[in-house]
């Protein structure tokens, strides 16, 4: 048992944050740090991690607890062993009480599968540098080097009918284990045991932790009967949906770099970390999953798939994406000349060469898609039909509705079609999506400025949670800096001097939103809106911020939408700020006056263009005269409030 001191010493070296991020993409947000929930399936990050309390919980699933209680979660350890991965991690010298525990630890079946495969590990291991090998000189001759062996933990299993499990029987290792965990076969009649791995070169598999949980086998003579690759079966250690190769080696890389690289075999994932790519991981053959999808989701989202550029590749590659864009992946495709895979092709380049290759070819999968399905078609109309309406159905699939647009915009152009005509088909696909999902379509409901505010549909008793981008900005402004003192000056009284006035960002905004008698679009919105009120507009000062006053307060189903609110980062909120108002900002706190403008001016900007949507609309329904000419009366209004609008922004002038 590890003793108390050492227990001490852990816990009080540990940080809760470096534990946490070594499996999850942590962002931070105020005091505290962001992500998605690896303990259950998320898009928008509930997860929080608090370094000043040394704590993680999780707002959607509700799992809590300090770093040992994540790690004994997340790698499914005992308190003990948790207690030593944190150890090794922090290079913690233990000191045991008493070694019964362990013993008990190592008879868990679980627990004594690790051993067993770390035993093969390492017999696979010494046959390979056994001289003379078979194994050593087949890699040489690929030209994998020393150091790669080493890292990827590279074996051979040699020709012998039973080298393995005799190994294991002298050893004392349980046999009926050794066959549950897939190194040994039985015939089920005579009990004979053998080797499932003979004279192939073995690729150790790992799980995040670094622990080895299967094994593949590449054959080494070409042979019509075997099959090239062997691997493990299923096991209670071992899922092959699961697991993606290399994971335990790339995690880091693919958090600095934000992208994954996704090969189809292990000498791929291999021949990249040697050319020094080393955010790439393998499926193994099979098609991905939506647990391997979940796993890179973890610490990215944006895969770029590597796939070899024949038409079977091609077609792979485009059937791949759809999962992954479902899965609001970004998804780029780097396509190897005909014939050639990523290894094959590492050995033809220098390493630079290689990674100004990735660069260079790396494109849009939805891109590519439309580009090649359009080509295909020529100018057949049907069959151009056809190929629009798969990659529409392709973008349907994506979660976020900017990238979804920007999308069929970009292929409206591409198609010389016109813009109207895509995204109405894209809405179309949209709700095919979500129907055939059981899903009903979100909506963005957007009430009118003057009084008479459009009734919010409901569709059940649930509060919308959707919100739309301006109305996300500016919450997340007031969150962020509700309390900060602005300055302003408002237009010019009648002697012509500009009076300067003093508020703060809330009282600011909300003043703006009052004149215009603005009602929240939704009720998510309305909600967070209300709680803000109460936070500036009382004493709060038992909180130490905005967020921390909001996370308290807010209904469970809400919670989701302010943490993803507030972990958004500037650029994302207010997509095209700086172009829209032309204001150079490098942060967005070096100017808090005119940011606090812009976020409400952007507000206003939107509900104007969808009254003009609405009305326009309108137009084009039947109706009796009179109306006719009302709708049009109003539209003329809008479009000079439009115009008005941007002189706001001189009316108005803020330091
Ligand atoms: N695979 C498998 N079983 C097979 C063939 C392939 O499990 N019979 C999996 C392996 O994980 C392999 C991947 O599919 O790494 C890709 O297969 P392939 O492209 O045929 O092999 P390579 O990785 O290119 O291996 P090599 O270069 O050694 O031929
Ligand atoms: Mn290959």
């Amino acid at each position: 048992m590890i003793s108390k001191e050492t227990q001490e010493q852990i816990k009080s070296l540990i940080r809760i944050e470096e534990v946490v991020g070594e499996f999850v993409r942590l962002k931070r947000s105020g005091p505290r740090y962001l992500g998605l929930c690896p303990f259950h399936d998320e898009r928008t990050p509930s997860f929080v991690v608090s370094p000043a309390l040394g704590i993680f919980k999780c707002f959607g699933c509700g799992k809590a607890g300090d770093g040992i209680g994540f790690i004994m979660e997340h790698e499914r350890l005992s308190f003990e062993d948790a207690l030593r991965f944190l150890a090794r991690k922090y290079n913690i010298e233990i000191h045991e009480q008493e070694k019964s525990s362990e013993l008990a630890a190592e008879e868990s079946l679980r627990e004594s599968l690790y051993l067993l495969n770390d035993f093969a590990k390492r017999c696979f291991r010494q046959w390979l540098s056994m001289e003379p090998s078979i194994g050593l000189s087949y890699l040489k001759e690929r030209g994998i080097s020393e150091t790669i062996i080493e890292k990827f933990q590279l074996g051979y299993a040699p020709a012998g009918r039973t080298l393995l499990t005799d190994k294991i029987k002298q050893s004392g290792y349980n046999v009926e284990l050794a066959v549950r965990v897939g190194l040994i076969k039985k015939h089920s009649e005579s009990e004979d045991t053998y080797d499932s791995f003979r004279d192939r070169i073995i690729f150790p598999i790992h799980n995040l932790s670094g622990r080895v949980i299967g094994f593949g086998g590449r054959i080494i003579k070409r042979s019509d009967t075997a099959p090239k690759y062997l691997n493990s079966p299923e096991s209670d250690i071992y899922h092959k949906g699961k697991t993606l190769y290399g994971l335990h080696l790339a995690k880091r890389a693919i958090v600095q770099q934000d992208n994954c690289y996704l090969a189809e075999g292990y000498m791929d994932v291999i021949a990249l970390h040697q050319a020094g790519v080393e955010n790439v991981v393998a499926s193994s053959g099979t098609s991905l999953t939506e647990e391997q999808i979940k796993l890179i989701r973890r610490f990215t989202n944006k895969v770029t798939l590597l796939y070899d550029g024949d038409k079977a590749g091609v077609m792979a590659a485009i059937r791949g994406a759809d999962l992954l864009l479902e899965h609001g992946l970004q998804v780029r495709l780097v396509l190897f000349p005909d014939g050639e895979d990523p290894d094959s092709f590492t050995r033809r380049t220098s390493s630079d060469e290689f990674m100004t290759f990735l660069r260079r070819e790396a494109r849009d999968i939805v891109g590519f898609k439309a580009m090649l399905l359009l080509e295909e078609a020529g100018l057949d109309p049907i069959r151009r039909a056809e190929a629009l309406k798969n990659i529409v159905d392709s973008i349907a699939l994506i979660p976020d509705g900017f990238a979804r647009n920007e999308l069929a915009l970009s292929m409206a152009r591409m198609a010389r079609l016109e813009e109207k005509l895509v995204i109405s088909e894209l809405n179309r696909a949209r709700k095919a999506y979500l129907e055939k999902k059981g899903r009903a379509p979100i909506q963005t409901i957007i009430s009118p400025l003057e009084n008479e505010p459009t009734p919010r549909e409901k569709k059940d008793t649930s509060v919308q949670v959707q919100i739309i981008p301006e109305e996300m900005a500016l919450i997340r402004w007031l969150v962020l800096y509700g309390k900060r003192k602005i300055k302003f000056y408002s237009s010019q009284n009648e002697q012509g001097i500009k009076v300067q006035h003093q508020s703060t960002v809330w009282k600011f905004i909300k003043e703006q939103l009052s004149e215009d008698n603005y009602q929240m679009a939704s009720e998510g919105a309305d909600i967070l809106m209300g709680l803000l009120e109460s936070y500036f507009e009382s004493d709060s000062s038992a909180y130490q911020n905005a967020f921390d006053f909001l996370l308290q307060k807010v209904p469970h189903e809400i919670k989701p939408l302010l943490i993803q609110i507030c972990a958004d980062s500037e650029e994302k909120v207010s997509p095209g700020w700086q172009t829209k108002f032309g204001v150079g900002v490098n942060h967005e706190t070096d100017h808090i006056s005119a940011n606090t403008l812009h976020t409400i001016n952007a507000l206003r900007e939107e509900r104007v263009r969808s009254f003009l949507k609405q009305y326009r609309q309108e137009l084009n329904q039947p109706q009796n005269e009179d109306h006719h000419y009302l709708i049009l009366k109003k539209i003329m209004a809008w479009e000079q409030t439009k115009k008005e609008l941007s002189q706001i922004l001189g009316r108005v002038i803020l330091e």
